[in-house]
């Protein structure tokens, strides 16, 4: 067994594991320069030697407790037949996609290839994921001028049909988790990003409901669940916490540390360092990460940031960060 998975079942571990959310990604030189290689990144995620080789590189650099497997919320849409396009110049990816079209499965091989390699090649606990349902509708749906607009009139106005496309993105999201578990991964996480976008009534519907489906065909005491409904409201995250077989809830940057008493007291948490403390370093930086373990002293926690590493981010920051969590 490895603190990662122990910690995840609740079991008490020696020291606290770390893992960093987009720990594979441009702040590392080696991902850069193979990066450099592919004008459109949608053709690394589709390729299995290169997804195992980048889900690797953070892991032997820094010798963290998990490695997440390179891939993007995106790969469901995907096997619902979307072109995506990832465009040179930061200005996000391109998805084209035909709502009435059927999955298939079978176009996200490469990462189901790409998890065995990385099984082959490591014994660190491999973490497999998908976007919550909600948040790749949401993205699918809007084009970036429309998600820059009032979210929530654009929601209001879209009620019935986001009803329906939920309902199908949560079927594919459990075939692609289940896809994803038999290729041997060791934990799975759900990240719904724009859960904040959402009102109460909204949230139970389209994230709850899903995400309670979803996990329920996961055997959690085997391949842990861990949940992210980032920047959702302090009493919707109350009630996601207490989802059935949840393992684990993943608090973004802004959840109250004197709040974790109110939620499910089951359950493990992972979090919730700033990344933009994670840049800037320093002082800032130890004294947040120690009221971070301090807060959870006494519960199942894995260290990890309240959304992903910036891509400026100095490698000397994250290894300063491990020793001192590593030193607890
Ligand atoms: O920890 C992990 O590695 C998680 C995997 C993950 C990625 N993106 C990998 C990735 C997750 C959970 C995401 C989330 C995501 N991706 C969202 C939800 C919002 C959020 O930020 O949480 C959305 C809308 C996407 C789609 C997407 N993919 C965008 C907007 C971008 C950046 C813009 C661009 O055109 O490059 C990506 C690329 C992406 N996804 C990278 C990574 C590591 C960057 C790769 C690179 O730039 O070389």
């Amino acid at each position: 067994m490895s603190i990662f998975k122990d910690t995840l079942k609740q079991k008490q571990t020696t020291s606290t594991p770390l893992w960093l959310m987009r720990q594979a990604g441009r702040h590392l030189p080696e991902y850069r320069k193979l990066r450099s290689r592919y004008p459109n990144l949608m053709d690394m995620f589709l390729n299995s030697e290169e997804i195992a080789k980048v889900t690797l590189q953070p892991v032997d650099r820094y010798n963290l407790d998990a490695a997440i497997i390179f891939s993007d919320i995106l790969m469901v849409p995907y096997t619902l037949q979307a072109s995506i396009v990832f465009n040179e110049g930061g200005r996000g990816p391109v998805v084209d996609i035909d709502f009435s079209k059927e999955q298939k499965i079978e176009r996200a091989e490469p990462v189901f290839n790409a998890i065995e390699k990385v099984k082959e090649k490591s014994t660190t606990p491999l973490i497999g994921f998908a976007g919550g349902p909600w948040t790749t509708v949401f993205y699918c749906l809007f084009n970036s001028e429309e998600r820059k607009k009032n979210t929530q009139t654009l929601i209001e106005r879209n009620e019935s049909k986001i009803d329906q496309l939920i309902e199908k993105f949560t079927d594919a999201t459990i075939n692609y988790a289940l896809s994803q578990i038999e290729s041997g991964i060791d934990a799975f996480q759900l990240f719904e990003s724009w859960a904040g976008t959402l009102n109460e009534e909204q949230f139970d519907k389209w994230c709850i409901e899903p995400t309670t489906k979803i996990f329920k065909e996961i055997d959690n005491t085997t391949i842990p669940t861990i949940g992210f409904p980032r920047a959702a409201s302090v009493p919707n995250q109350i009630k996601y916490s207490n989802i059935n077989n949840i393992s684990c809830i993943s608090l973004d940057y802004n959840f109250p540390l004197d709040q974790v008493i109110s939620l499910n007291q089951k359950i493990s948490y992972q979090g919730n360092l700033h990344p933009e403390i994670l840049y800037k370093g320093g002082t800032e930086q130890s004294q947040a990460v120690e009221k971070i373990l301090n807060a959870f002293k006494s519960k199942p926690h894995v260290f990890n940031l309240g959304h992903g590493v910036l891509p400026e981010t100095p490698i000397k920051h994250i290894e300063e960060l491990i020793k001192q969590v590593r030193a607890e």
